[in-house]
């Protein structure tokens, strides 16, 4: 649990460490930390190779007790096991919630900026792709109900919601969600919650409320994606699951996976449950660890005029406005000061940069030092 050791990463084939390869680049771009997993989670792994058989899997029945308790002692959610369906990623489901609701042609609106994968999932599906803008106030990043209302048309059946919200930071209140609701139910649509991010609240006052529990009238119309992997730090075991209390609605999201969607892995089985059941000493001190960087990372922008940012409440990835660099294309300049940075671009919002601080504290405060030029 020493969130500073060093591990070397390059010559793991890291997709995160592979982007700069041969550069003098410091990689805080892709959404996965630089730590080792917990060690009751490496130790279970370790236990499951020893066995040597790596066949075929079917989600245990351990591991469905761990997710249903968990979820109820963390999210106050009492999830039915026959709810869940067990993926291989979450992108997938978001993809799959697409195909899931509507029919081609329709349309899907989500809120910008957002994880690239949102933008893309409806026109891979067949489906046509509204957007509407988050609005940056004085108090942080809201949705802007107007816009969001006059945005929705007799076609649109989905809305796709990231909650915790990458890449604004948000964790959106039970004000902000019933609101959400109100719309949504007012115009017929499901709404898929991405969840991912949720066990990452950098706030201690903050709890996370799933959208299905805002409203229990409105939990058949939605479907909830969540995983194991940004808390745990297990993005490339690929094992994520929906969670769709309407049978209907289920069946279709079953029956678009058909023959396209594989099953888990054995150890993406067996790394969650373990996670799920850790008894959290791990994530509380990887929990303090992510919130001083993020309050290194807000005091240095506060010196930067330049630059601006609000300070995320879950997760480690800061969404930092730099049109003061470049009002178009400023990651160039971060990357010639050998910085690694996600383009805002990609998220909809030109002139924006996101920045991964889950990594070691000295590798933040050599990226910051670094970046001291664009100060
Ligand atoms: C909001 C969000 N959803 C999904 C994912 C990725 O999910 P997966 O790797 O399981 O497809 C990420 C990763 O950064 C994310 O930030």
């Amino acid at each position: 649990m020493d969130f500073d050791r060093a591990i070397e990463r390059i010559g793991t084939s890291s997709t995160k460490w592979n982007k700069y390869r041969g550069q003098d680049v410091l990689p805080m771009w892709i959404a996965d930390m630089d730590f080792a997993s917990p060690p009751a989670v490496l130790a279970a792994l370790c236990r499951r190779l020893d066995h040597g058989v790596l066949g075929y899997t079917d989600a245990p029945d351990s591991l469905i007790d761990a997710v249903l308790r968990y979820a109820a002692k963390h999210y106050r959610w009492t999830i039915e096991p026959d709810w869940l369906v067990w993926l291989p990623g979450l992108v997938p489901g978001l993809n799959l919630a697409c195909r899931a609701t509507g029919r081609e042609g329709d349309a899907v609106v989500t809120a910008t900026p957002v994880y690239p994968p949102f933008l893309r999932a409806p026109a891979q599906s067949g489906r046509e792709l509204v957007t509407v803008a988050l609005k940056e106030t004085p108090a942080g990043w809201q949705w802007d109900l107007d816009v969001l209302e006059r945005a929705i048309t007799a076609r649109t059946r989905l809305m796709l919601l990231c909650h915790p919200h990458n890449p604004v930071g948000r964790a959106w209140r039970i004000e902000e969600l019933a609101a959400l609701i109100d719309l949504a139910d007012r115009h017929g649509l499901i709404v898929c919650s991405d969840e991912i991010h949720c066990d990452l609240l950098l706030e201690p006052a903050l709890l996370h409320t799933p959208l299905a529990c805002v409203d229990p009238a409105f939990a058949d119309r939605t479907i909830t994606l969540m995983a194991p992997s940004k808390t745990w730090n297990l993005p490339g075991l690929g094992c994520s699951f929906a969670v769709i209390p309407d049978p209907l609605l289920r069946r279709r999201f079953r029956q678009s996976m058909a023959g396209l969607v594989p099953p888990v892995n054995t150890l993406g089985f067996t790394a969650a449950e373990a996670a799920y059941r850790d008894e959290g000493t791990w994530l509380t001190a990887l929990i303090v660890y992510l919130r001083t960087n993020r309050d290194l990372l807000q005091d240095w922008l506060a010196g930067a005029p330049r630059l601006k940012g609000f300070a995320p409440e879950a997760t480690y990835l800061a969404w930092i406005d730099a049109r003061g660099i470049d009002p178009e294309n400023p990651l160039p300049q971060f990357e010639a000061l050998g910085v690694g940075l996600s383009d805002g671009r990609d998220f909809g919002l030109p002139g924006y940069v996101r920045l991964n601080f889950g990594c070691r504290r000295a590798l933040l405060e050599e990226g910051l030092r670094r970046l001291e030029p664009l100060r």
